[in-house]
């Protein structure tokens, strides 16, 4: 019983300061991955953001990020259905992820499924629609490739999906320029109704590059 207790303290000796290690300044950080990789249901990529399913306190994080003009058009709601949405992020058929950085802090999330649809939209082909949003003080800071990347790697490790399909709003050149740099392609256009805003459906085949 005490070499288990032994064995089980040393156990979480090693992961706590090989996880202070790679925190504080990048090494070991390798093997860190490798380990954390190993978790089912968790990824790392080579950029050290994890993806690991949303838990409660990434939703109450979420909805109180507000992004600046034009991007305020994606500031979750403020009316009084905030318990509402915390459920919704936490619908495991809508497969909500937390993005975090290698020291566990959420830089963005992720969908995997028809949270990225928008009404209004074709979607009858097969594909794994992608929903994404970025903690709004680390956009627009070349953070988009790295951060999409694992996002990516997270579907096709995890998800095998033949197709992968992203709806965009047509104002949102940003994003629609990091989608087409992952090779993502226009297959439609469309208006919401009853708004007026203009969507862009993107698609691109699962193989390729990342
Ligand atoms: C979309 C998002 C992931 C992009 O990440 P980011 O870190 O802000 O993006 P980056 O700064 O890396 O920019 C991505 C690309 O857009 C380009 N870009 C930036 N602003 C641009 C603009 N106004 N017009 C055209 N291109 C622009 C960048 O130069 C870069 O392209 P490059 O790598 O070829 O130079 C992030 O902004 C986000 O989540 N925003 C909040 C909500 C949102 O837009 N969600 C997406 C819904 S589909």
């Amino acid at each position: 019983m005490l070499s288990i207790v032994v064995a089980a303290t040393f156990t979480l000796f090693a992961f706590t300061t090989l996880f202070v290690l790679t925190c504080a300044s990048g090494a070991n950080a390798r093997l860190f991955l490798f380990l954390i990789n190993r978790v089912p249901s968790m990824s790392v990529s080579n950029d050290n953001y994890w993806i690991k399913p949303l838990e409660e306190r990434h939703a109450w994080d979420i909805l109180g990020w507000e992004y600046p003009f034009p991007y305020d058009f994606y500031n979750p709601s403020s009316d009084d259905h905030q318990e509402h949405y915390v459920g919704q992020f936490l619908n495991p058929e809508l497969k909500f992820h937390a993005v975090l950085d290698s020291c566990g802090t959420m830089v963005g999330f992720c969908s995997f499924g028809s949270d990225g649809q928008v009404s209004g939209g074709d979607y009858s082909d097969e594909a794994l629609d992608i929903g994404v949003g970025m903690r709004p003080e680390l956009t627009g800071q070349g953070k988009g490739a790295a951060f999409f990347g694992a996002i990516l790697d997270h579907a096709l490790g995890t998800l095998n999906p033949e197709f992968l399909r992203l709806t965009v709003a047509k104002f949102n050149l940003r994003a629609l320029k990091l989608y087409e740099n992952f090779g993502f392609e226009l297959k439609d256009e469309f208006s919401e109704q009853p708004s007026a805003v203009r969507y862009r459906i993107l698609v691109r085949a699962a193989a390729g590059p990342v």
